[in-house]
């Protein structure tokens, strides 16, 4: 699949088959992080995965108050998520992670898989528990959670989001 193909054809995917990510598929996504473009060649970024049946989903899930979708858990129980972790104390961690974790979204796209930016548990993971979820996700020191995506086999479509060109672009 070219690029602006990828671009265009990927979506939120808020549903998951129960079929895991392949060895050399879970490699290709996480190279694709390895290989986004990072402020400085600072590669300040570190890449967790998780199993999607890890219960330290369950606990932040828990701990994150109300559900925006009741029915559904905060990463659509996909079978692998992957918690993009920064340095804290570097500007540009923050657009460097959003920068990683679009590479990704794009190569599970180009690899016929789902994917969906998880930034809803950002105040949980930045919280009162901040230091524990470090720990148990091996950020490395002076590092904090920045985001994260659910990864897996596409159970449900969805449409393209819809936008203004005009009210969002300025051509001088
Ligand atoms: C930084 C960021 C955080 C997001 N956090 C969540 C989230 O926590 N849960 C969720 O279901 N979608 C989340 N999304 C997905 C957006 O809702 C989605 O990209 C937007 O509605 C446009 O739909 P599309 O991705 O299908 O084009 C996030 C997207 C971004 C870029």
């Amino acid at each position: 699949m070219d690029t602006l193909t990828a671009i265009a054809s990927r979506r939120s995917i808020r549903g998951y088959t129960g079929e895991k990510l392949t060895d050399a598929e879970l490699d290709a996504l996480l190279t694709a992080g390895l290989q986004a473009p990072t402020a400085t060649n600072r590669q300040e970024l570190h890449f967790t995965v998780l199993p999607g049946d890890d219960p330290l989903l369950t606990e932040i899930q828990d701990n994150m108050g109300p559900r925006l979708r009741p029915h559904l858990s905060f990463w659509y129980d996909a079978p692998t998520v992957v918690f993009i972790s920064g340095e804290a104390a570097f500007g540009w961690t923050a657009v460097d992670a959003g920068i990683a974790v679009e590479n990704i979204a794009l190569a599970a796209e180009s690899l016929g898989l789902g994917s969906v930016i998880l930034g809803c548990l950002k105040a949980e993971m930045l919280g009162e528990r901040k230091a524990k979820y470090a720990a148990a996700l091996h950020f490395p020191d002076g590092y904090d959670f920045q985001i994260a995506i659910s990864l897996g086999h596409k159970a449900v479509e969805k449409e393209a989001h819809t936008y203004d060109r005009d009210k969002q672009v300025t051509i001088l």
